[in-house]
């Protein structure tokens, strides 16, 4: 009885994302059904509450990702992806290591009108990217070593998270609370409406140095 069907995002009327149906079964599954569901979840059959407020921000401040090489990390449906490709970036790359999210966000992606390239491995999207997104991906505390990781192949990093109210890393800044649930409603507890938008950037002008290059002596803050 669940199934992936076309939904038009609320409170963003221009994305529509293949996802699973409002009313999916929510009673107890088989135990070997259950089994697959918890070993491999299929994350990207929801739109996260994170997404959706990114996606939000990034098109009502196409600023931020105009003319610019995005990478969108953890692109589950590749609803922040599709997002920057909308608002005007140069190019759009995502990365997800759930093959079946690789799937979902090119079909996403594709039927949205817009251009995203996938990778299953962050190594081999390469780096000198203007702006790294990443959505609701600290839900699982291995995952802080990605921030790292971000900062190493993109210049500014933008994390959008519900999971997490601060992060361990002081060059990242709060710069904005947006609200959002997770689409379709999966029932989380209230506190997870609340999206925590992070930012890390390079300190210095952008107009003395080459797109995509980081300064050389530059200073994080
Ligand atoms: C909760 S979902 C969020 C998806 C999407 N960003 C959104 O907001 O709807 C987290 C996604 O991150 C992916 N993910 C988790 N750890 C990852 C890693 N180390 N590298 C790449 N993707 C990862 C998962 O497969 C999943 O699709």
């Amino acid at each position: 009885m669940a199934r992936i069907e076309p939904q038009i995002l609320p409170g963003c009327p221009e994305i529509t994302l293949g996802l699973i149906n409002a009313d999916f079964p929510e009673g107890p599954l088989p135990p070997t059904v259950m089994h697959e569901v918890i070993a491999r979840p299929a994350y990207w059959a929801f739109c996260w509450g994170s997404g959706l407020a990114l996606a939000r921000f990034l098109l009502d401040e196409p600023a931020r990702v105009e003319k610019k090489a995005v990478l969108d990390l953890g692109s589950g449906s590749g609803v922040a992806a599709i997002a920057a490709a909308l608002a005007g970036a140069r190019t759009v790359v995502a990365c997800d290591n759930d093959p079946h999210a690789i799937v979902a966000t090119k079909v996403n992606a594709r039927a949205n009108g817009v251009a995203v390239e996938c990778f299953a491995d962050l190594a081999d999207a390469g780096s000198g990217y203007d702006l790294l997104l990443m959505a609701d991906v600290l839900y699982d505390a291995s995952n802080l070593g990605l921030l790292a990781e971000a900062s190493a192949v993109a210049e500014d990093v933008l994390v959008a998270d519900s999971r997490i109210s601060s992060l361990p890393d002081p060059r990242y800044r709060e710069i904005a609370t947006l609200s959002a649930l997770t689409f379709p409603n999966l029932g989380e507890f209230d506190e997870f409406g609340t999206v925590r938008l992070f930012q890390r950037r390079w300190n210095i002008s952008r107009s003395c140095r080459p797109p995509g290059r980081p300064p050389a002596g530059g200073r994080l803050r």
